[in-house]
This record gives structure tokens, sequence and C-alpha cells, in this order.
């Protein structure tokens, strides 16, 4: 992963970051090198998810997954950082794997009854992720997916490979059915998992090379070093973070590839999870080009001077020429291939914003597989560790998704949480 800043200083973009205000806080980005560092040494809460690369064991990955290897399809049943790490990685490649995968995420009844009433279930194999393994909307979802199973005569045991913690409801379920099962690792908060097990099982089934993601992951590894101008990460976690500071407190993930729309998504879950505290925090906001440059664009140029526009940009793609036409006024298209296109249409809205005094990042990638991946994947989760030092934040803890998580329980019945009286109070005063 490479990171150009270029159209955010502050002599082309407004708000923009001048040179020696990111040569002042280069002080700070080593200090808070030395800070992840210590952390990743000693296995921190949080920090250890730098140390994926190094602890993911792809054969006990694979090995575990071999009884379902003959999947058409795979059902990921899981929310949050349990499902879109592993879905930003088998959306990005799933043009190179004949499984399709599914992700059951929202309790949505109407949806969950579409995806279950279509997939073959006997060549179906069912994912269940929950780090906590009380996470209600999984587990629910769960308890569906098996009850379907059961109804079409199909074996759920034979199907399912659970994902979770040491200890808890879904471990306890694990355990007594005698599932194969994988740990989340202690210190790896959801949203940081995606190199982890939480994030490898699809990609094994679905085929995925888990060696070169994590190779991918781990030259970004090697990469961290204690000053921002030798650091593609730190680079960006710097810039955002300066940006914020300076009024652009929204920052639009773009990539230009519809293979990291999901990527965008994951990024915003860890953007925001991980910094929005103590009324700090940059607001992450999904989108997509060239699709955006025909909405969101307008704004981004035109309206408040608040954002920052993050590019992912692939420099190979698999191509597709454009047939020639006899349309004189199209003949131009019939010179040009689909990635030319979307080339000239990157490079055209990144020029468009820099013209605009828009700041702008470009984040560059050889191409999407599984080692540039890997690469990004864990080039963002630094980049975030590194913001929350400079904001001084905690990025590994959730407190309000936890509040929300108990009040939910508590609502069902489960316990007497204060947070499911407040929010019974609030409703009784309407
Ligand atoms: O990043 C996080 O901590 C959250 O998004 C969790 O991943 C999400 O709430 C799901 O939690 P669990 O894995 O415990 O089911």
């Amino acid at each position: 992963m490479n990171v150009d800043i270029g159209n955010a200083l502050a002599s082309v973009a407004s708000p923009g970051v001048s040179r020696d205000s990111l040569e002042r806080l280069d002080e700070r980005v080593a200090d808070a090198h030395e800070r992840i560092e210590a952390g990743r040494a000693n296995d921190e809460h949080g920090y250890a998810a730098l140390n994926l690369p190094e602890r993911t064991d792809p054969d006990e990955i694979r090995e575990t997954v071999a009884p379902v290897a003959d999947a058409d399809a795979l059902l990921t049943v899981g929310i949050g950082g349990s499902a879109l790490g592993a879905a930003t990685i088998t959306n990005a490649l799933a043009a190179e794997s004949d499984v399709e995968a599914v992700y059951l995420d929202n309790v949505d009844p109407a949806w969950i009854s579409t995806q279950l009433g279509r997939l073959p279930l006997e060549r179906t194999a069912i994912n269940v992720v929950s780090r906590s393994g009380t996470t209600a909307e999984t587990l629910a979802n769960f308890l569906v997916v098996r009850d379907a199973f059961e109804r079409a005569g199909v074996d759920w045991t034979e199907r399912t490979i659970v994902t979770t913690g040491e200890s808890g409801p879904l471990r306890d379920l694990s355990d007594r059915r005698d599932l194969p099962s994988l740990r989340v690792p202690d210190g790896v908060p959801g949203r940081f998992s995606a190199l982890s097990a939480v994030g490898m099982v699809a990609a094994a089934v679905c085929g995925h090379d888990l060696e070169a993601l994590l190779s991918g992951a781990a030259a970004e590894a090697d990469s961290l070093a204690g000053s921002l101008f030798e650091c593609p990460a730190y680079a960006y976690g710097t810039t955002a973070y300066a940006l914020d500071a300076r009024g652009a407190g929204t920052n639009a993930m773009m990539p230009y590839a519809e293979s990291l729309d999901t990527y965008a998504e994951w990024f915003a879950q860890l953007w925001a999870e991980s910094l929005g505290k103590d009324g700090l925090g940059q607001t992450p906001v999904r989108a997509l080009g060239a699709t955006d440059q025909h909405s969101q664009i307008q704004l981004y140029r035109a309206g408040p001077r608040d954002k920052l526009v993050s590019f992912v940009v692939p420099d190979e793609r698999d191509d597709r020429s454009i047939p020639a036409t006899d349309v004189d006024d199209l003949a131009y298209l019939g010179e040009a291939t689909l990635g030319e296109l979307l080339s000239a249409e990157f490079e055209a809205t990144e020029a468009s914003l820099a013209a605009a005094g828009r700041p702008n990042v470009r984040i560059e990638l050889e191409r999407v597989d599984e080692y540039e991946l890997g690469g990004l994947l864990y080039g963002m989760e630094a980049a975030c560790v590194l913001a929350g030092e400079l904001y001084d934040v905690n990025p590994f803890n959730q407190p309000a998704v936890e509040w929300a998580k108990r009040a939910t329980r508590g609502l069902l019945g489960e316990g007497t949480f204060e947070e499911a009286e407040s929010v019974t109070e609030k409703t009784e005063l309407r």
C-alpha cells in the first residue's frame, strides 16, 4: 500500500494541513509508534491485533474447515467486526472463487427467509462467528439457520464451523455438539480481527490464499516506523487526524473498484467504532468510484469544506475493451477499455477536487489480490490505532455499542439491565 497525501496539503486544499504542521505532529507520531510497539511486544489488548500476521496459523484454519471443503455456498452468521472483515476479503476476491459467500448479519426476517429459501442447504456450509458468543443478532440468526437445515433434512452439525472466544454460550454449544471450532485470539477486538480466524475461515472455504493475505499484512507491519514520512499507514492516520482538527469532520472512503465496495463498509466500522469517543472522531462515509461521481461528488466538490475524500486505486485490473461503434460521437470510447475509462474517471475526480481546493488522499494498491488486500486491511488498522493515539482515545473499546447490546437483551427479558429500563422509561413518556 502506498499513500499520497499531496492533495491534502494546505498549498492545495482547504482545509489542508501544512508541511510544517505535519513535521510538528511527527514528534507525536514517534511517541505513538513507541507506544504501539510496546503494546505489540506485550500483546496488550488491542495492540495484539497488529501481531496477527505472525500469529494466525493458516494450516489450523484450513484443517478446521476441511469438513466443509465441498461447499458451493458459505453462510457466515456474524455481525460488525465478526462479519465485515470476512466479507471484505471474500467480496473483493469473489471473481476467484466458485463458492458463493453470503453474510447474515442483520436480523431482517424477509431477507433471512429469502437467503435460506434460495440456497442449496445440502451444499451450504455455516460459518458462525461471535467473539463474545452472546450477540443477540448472531445467535438468533444461527438458531433460525439451524432450524432451516433441520427442516430441510440436512445435518447442520456436519456443515458448521464455529469461531468464538474461550467461553460463552456459543463456545458451550460448540463443545456440546463437538463442532469444529477456532478461537478468536485474546486481545483482538472484533473490528481488528479480519486477519484472524474471524476473517480467514470464510477466505479458506472460498479457496483464497491465506499465506498471501498474511504476508501482505506482514509487509505492512514491517513498514511501521517512527515517522509519518516513512510509513504509509501512519501518513494516512496522521493526515486524517490533522484534517479533522482543521474542520474535515467527514471522511469519504471511495475505492475505484466495485470489488472493494465492502472494504469501504469495513473501513467505516473501523473508523467510527474505534475513534468515536469523548466527543471526538471523524465521520466515515462510504462512496464508490465511478458510481458516486454521479451523486455524492457534487457535495464533495461544492458543498461545505468539511470533508476528506480517501481514494483507493488499484494500479492493474482485469480489463475489457469497449467495442467500436459507427456512431461518430462515441468513437472515442471504441479506442479505450473499461479499465482505462475507470482510471480516467478517477483521475478526473481527483483533479477536480484538487482544483476546487478540497483535500483528498490517494491510497494506491498494485492490484486487488490477497497480498494487497492483507496490506490494505493491516495498514488501515495501524492508521486507526495511530489516530487513536493522536486523539488520545482508546480505539479498542466500544462502550456505546455494548450499551445497545445490553439494552436489546434486557428488552427481550434477559437479566435486568438499567439500559433496558431507560429505554422503557423513554417509551412510556411518549
Ligand atoms: O468491533 C466490535 O467489537 C463489534 O463490532 C463486534 O464485532 C460486534 O458487535 C459483534 O460482536 P461479537 O463478535 O461478540 O458477536
